[in-house]
């Protein structure tokens, strides 16, 4: 498997502390160099997609620091054995956390590439003992307009909660994980504390921030975009050079951050962003039709 920067076992590697309250105790497993030159922490930290603190982008770094978020529950739901509202600390306990270097690619046609610290995403379901029928999950952020100033705005151009989804198959693959930090810390409010999906052969609004809520249907659950725009969001959202957004081409994206040096690197956008070990995923699906 191609996985850039997928690390091994925690038990092989030396423990690193985390910097807060509920994850001081462990620690992780780092990932091997990557191939690709980790973006600045200091940009991915203040260049952010999370309208519920603005559309801006500096609005999440400004305006996270609102946010409460201990103590953290989630609401486990729907076609599941062990349903229930459950402490973070509780869905931690006895999770190895590893290091993995994702590239995020925004369909917005920019691009940055992120040292997560998280574990798979299966890892997690499988502890709610998901039924037979069950053939998707939904994911829900946080509802709190008190501390989210974008939930607020009348003129949001989407609902909250914010509500996202992955069909079964695609949430047990390897390279979806949950992610509770980055660049060796915890994460940061704007990047989706305390609790964030992130699945780096889709594009980033995928990777649902801040989730309060986890349900294992069998029908597709909706997801924000897509009932925003769905002639531009699709439920898939797999990164694909070939199949445009109407208003502008996916063929090539901004690697950021953009300097006096390099301005605008621009970098071919592949396949799967260059995850091609989840076509097998996709076998037989027209990507056209299934954007
Ligand atoms: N999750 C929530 N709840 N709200 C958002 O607005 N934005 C998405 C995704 N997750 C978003 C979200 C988009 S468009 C992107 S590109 C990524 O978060 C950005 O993640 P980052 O800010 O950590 O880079």
């Amino acid at each position: 498997m191609h996985v850039i920067g997928a690390a091994g076992l925690a038990s092989s590697v030396p423990a690193v502390a985390l910097h807060t309250g509920w994850m001081d105790s462990k620690g992780f497993a780092p990932a091997p160099p990557s191939e690709d030159t980790v973006t600045p922490r200091g940009y991915a930290t203040s260049f952010n997609n999370f309208y519920e603190f603005g559309t801006d982008k500096n609005d999440p770094a400004e305006l996270g620091s609102r946010l409460t978020t201990e103590p953290w529950k989630v609401e486990v739901a729907g076609l599941v054995g062990k349903p229930g509202t459950y402490d973070i600390e509780d869905l931690l306990t006895g999770v190895d956390l590893e290091e993995r270097i994702y590239r995020l690619r925004c369909v917005e046609a920019w691009s940055m590439v992120i040292p997560w610290i998280g574990f798979p995403l299966k890892t997690l379901l499988e502890r709610f003992n998901p039924l037979g029928s069950a053939k998707y999950v939904a994911f829900t952020t946080l509802y709190r307009p008190e501390e989210m100033p974008g939930q607020r705005s009348y003129f949001s151009s989407i609902k909250y909660p914010y509500v996202e989804g992955l069909r079964l198959d695609e949430a047990y693959h390897p390279l979806a994980i949950m992610a509770v930090g980055m660049y060796g810390q915890v994460l940061p409010n704007q990047n989706g504390a305390p609790l964030r999906l992130v699945v780096p052969w889709k594009y980033g609004f995928k990777s649902i921030k801040s989730i309060v809520r986890i349900e294992l249907t069998e029908t597709r659950p909706r997801t924000t975009w897509n009932l925003t725009a769905s002639n531009e969001y699709g439920f898939f959202a797999n990164v694909n050079p070939t199949v445009h957004h109407p208003r502008w081409s996916q063929g090539s994206e901004r690697r950021l951050p953009s300097s006096l040096f390099n301005g605008n690197r621009k970098v071919s956008t592949r396949m799967y962003n260059g995850y091609d070990e989840v076509a097998g995923l996709y076998a037989g699906m027209n990507l056209r039709l299934n954007y």
